[in-house]
């Protein structure tokens, strides 16, 4: 079975094909990210117009580079949500349209479900059941797998997602959107012990985050210390120092979760997906932490951290062959989804 996905919850355009026999025959991706860098983050309006501009070439380049037409195709799955509603309609209709002209039948992909089922496109997989950890741009939960599609949430950000707390911390320190990966490299030049941050919520029972207390934080310790730098050397040491100290804080907090997580359910193995799971030191921590507290992490390979089309073409797939599948041709997006409606 071949079946297309299709990517446009937020500022990527995503499309690939899926072979059950086969594995991926196709993925482009197009990035808007230049697009919306020179605004701070994401404008949902330009957003939405640019999906329009290449989601149709995108199709027309998959096909191309598995060989294949769109008559050979068995089903299409296209993100439903959550993400920006009028980004999410493109896709939808785009999806919705092509299924109901080929005669296929069209299955909405949560968001969410595609990122924790990405690590299963790799050679080395988990296996059911496992606990996992979402840390996106919008999420930051800790999810309880038991099959496809039964999911238990156990923690969940009362405040900023992960993502964002990178994002707004890059920001206030002049770094270019989207700022996690420009933290992470600043950080490798900075001293994480020169300044102490909090690690929310870890005083606390429970899997719960929070990361708005550490964005305070972060933004006191920068605004009371760049008055006191005498030149530029010293500005750029404070900023690499706060990036240091900010992202071993958020590590630590989640990979202490992470361990409380397993101890909690007895899973033995841990995924990690989401755009913050390309982070390595976060990578490199859970893995070291999985030797001395035997349970294994799994991540998806850095290229499907982000947000792609292949995560929905495979959760597609996979839903597909549990017939999970729509049967109506009335065309919705879902801006607020949570994962456990997929039960
Ligand atoms: O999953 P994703 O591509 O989009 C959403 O669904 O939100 O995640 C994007 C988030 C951004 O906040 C970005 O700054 C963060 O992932 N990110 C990172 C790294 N690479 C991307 N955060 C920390 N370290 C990284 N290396
Ligand atoms: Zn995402």
């Amino acid at each position: 079975m071949r079946i297309l996905g299709i990517e446009s919850s937020c500022d990527e355009t995503g499309i690939a094909i899926y072979d059950t026999e086969k594995g991926l025959v196709a993925d482009q991706l197009y990035s808007q990210i230049e697009l919306h860098a020179q605004y701070g983050g994401v404008v949902p309006e330009l957003a939405s117009r640019d999906h329009v501009r290449k989601i149709v070439p995108l199709i027309q380049q998959a096909c191309v580079e598995a060989d294949m037409k769109l008559n050979d195709l068995d089903a299409i799955a296209y993100t439903a949500g959550p993400g920006l509603v009028g980004a999410l309609l493109v896709g939808a209709c785009v999806g919705k349209s092509l299924a109901w002209a080929l005669d296929l039948p069209a299955v909405e992909v949560h968001h969410m479900e595609g990122h924790l089922l990405a690590p299963l496109l790799e050679v080395n997989k988990p296996e059911f059941p496992f606990l996992c950890l979402l840390v996106s741009g919008g999420h930051t939960l800790l999810v309880d797998v038991q099959s496809l599609g039964n999911y238990k949430i156990l923690g969940d950000t009362l405040d900023d997602a992960a993502g964002e707390a990178f994002d707004k911390t890059a920001k206030m320190l002049g770094l270019p959107y989207p700022g996690g990966r420009y933290i992470a490299d600043l950080a490798t030049q900075g001293d994480a012990t020169r300044f102490k941050f909090p690690r929310p919520m870890m005083n606390r029972p429970g899997l719960q985050f929070s990361f708005s207390g550490l964005k305070t934080h972060t933004r006191v310790t920068w605004e009371n210390h760049i008055e006191h730098c005498k030149n530029d050397t010293e500005i750029q040491q404070l900023k690499a120092d706060i990036a240091a100290g900010f992202q071993l804080a958020v590590i630590d907090t989640l990979s202490k979760k992470c361990l409380r997580g397993i101890k909690q359910t007895g899973h033995q193995e841990l995924v990690i997906s989401g755009g913050v799971s390309a982070n390595t030191s976060l990578r490199e921590t859970l893995e070291s932490m999985g030797k001395k507290h035997r349970f294994k992490s799994f991540f998806p390979s850095m290229k499907y951290c982000s947000d792609n089309g292949a995560m929905i073409a495979f959760a597609g797939a996979m839903r597909f062959q549990h017939k999970h599948i729509e049967q109506n041709t009335l065309i919705k997006a879902y801006p607020r989804w949570s994962l456990e409606a997929l039960n």
